[in-house]
């Protein structure tokens, strides 16, 4: 979601192009807080959120929020619980990655209720023209505003709603195991996660260089469908417990069933938010520098101190990231020492130690 969005969506609410409907829930997905959200009625308005940051700053203006489920049934199914009737509007901001995107505009298809109207709103730089005909190939119509470099598009649900083509989109982005471990079971992954159908190089390198010595308490911070986890647990037999936190909730639910093993918790958690102090030995991670399509490198940091303040006296980072990333002076000022283990295609090895 970006403010351009938002606003493109407030202006053709405010012009009455798509209208409030009085009575029964309203579905929400990909807004961020603000205007237009701050239009509707909180009481009879659900919004989906996979991002745990996000979904706990709406929750906190109190707002109602869940995650994305992994079907319509479930959803219809709380609607109808706690409203008695499906949506009559849905407002949807998609997300970068067109597979989870046309998922998710399958999915809240699915849940809208007849004749009801689905809205959604797209940067031109974010796949706005696709999206319009996407919209159309759906409901088999599509009307346009076109303001603030983004586009809104929004069409009732009717006769010729293509509920093959909404599953077809549905199959799409649904979770599935790929062999991406050699000699590993399949993996749980899914369209949308980081990295989700490779292993990513950068992650490689930290994998390839984890000490067999490593031991205790370990945190992977940001820890996508588990595959730092996995490789800790298959290299360092020492490990007696790993804290794996993630923020989005379709990585925590693959990297559950990717780490059965009792010694491993996925928490669906803001790694930068507070938490105990001194209680890992280790820290693995390689921290997101994108939130949406923004690049942040301050996300990096954030996960700097927070694994600083996280770890024992004498605890190590080890920490993988795109040389051009400037983590040096942050590591500097929150551990004892550090050094570059490897610099190796693009990819630098930090070690810390607290
Ligand atoms: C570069 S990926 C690394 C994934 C995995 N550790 C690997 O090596 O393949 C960074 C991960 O951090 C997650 N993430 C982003 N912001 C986060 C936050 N505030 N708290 C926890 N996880 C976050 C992203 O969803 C993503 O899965």
């Amino acid at each position: 979601m970006t403010e351009t969005e938002q606003a493109a969506l407030a202006v053709a609410l405010d012009r009455g192009l798509i209208a409030l409907p009085e009575t029964g829930p309203i579905l929400v997905q990909g807004l961020g807080a603000g205007a237009p959200l701050d239009a509707l009625p909180q009481a009879r308005t659900l919004l989906l959120e996979d991002f745990e940051p996000q979904a706990d700053r709406l929750a906190q203006g109190g707002w109602t929020v869940q995650p994305v489920p992994a079907t319509s049934d479930d959803l219809r199914a709380r609607l109808q619980t706690d409203h008695g009737i499906l949506p009559r509007l849905i407002l949807y901001v998609p997300g970068k990655q067109r597979e989870r995107a046309l998922g998710d505009l399958a999915l809240l298809a699915e849940t809208l209720a007849e004749s009801g109207i689905l809205a959604l709103a797209v940067a031109n730089t974010g796949g706005a023209a696709r999206f319009q005909s996407d919209m159309n190939d759906l409901f088999g119509g599509v009307g346009v505003l076109s303001k603030h470099k983004c586009r809104v598009l929004w069409a009732a649900k009717g006769a010729e709603f293509k509920t093959g083509l909404a599953a077809e989109w549905i199959a799409g982005a649904t979770a599935r195991t790929l062999p991406l471990l050699p000699q590993k079971p399949p993996i749980a992954t899914a369209p949308g996660l980081f990295a989700w159908d490779r292993i990513d190089a950068g992650s490689a390198l930290l994998a390839a260089h984890l000490p067999a010595s490593l031991a205790g308490v370990v945190a992977d911070l940001g820890c996508g469908w588990g595959y730092l986890s996995a490789e800790i647990l298959a290299r360092c037999p020492g490990v007696t417990r790993i804290d794996a936190v993630e923020a989005d909730s379709r990585a925590v639910a693959v990297a559950r069933q990717n780490l059965p093993d009792p010694r491993v918790s996925v928490r669906w958690a803001d790694a930068t938010q507070p938490h105990e102090a001194a209680q890992w030995d280790a820290v693995v991670m390689n921290p997101p520098f994108h939130q949406g399509r923004a690049a942040v490198p301050d996300l990096g940091k954030a996960f700097i101190r927070a694994a600083a303040h996280g770890l024992k006296p004498g605890g190590k980072l080890l920490l993988v990231a795109n040389r051009s990333l400037p983590y040096e002076a942050d590591l500097e000022a929150a551990f004892k020492s550090w050094r570059n283990l490897i610099d190796q295609d693009g990819f630098k090895l930090l070690e810390a130690v607290r």
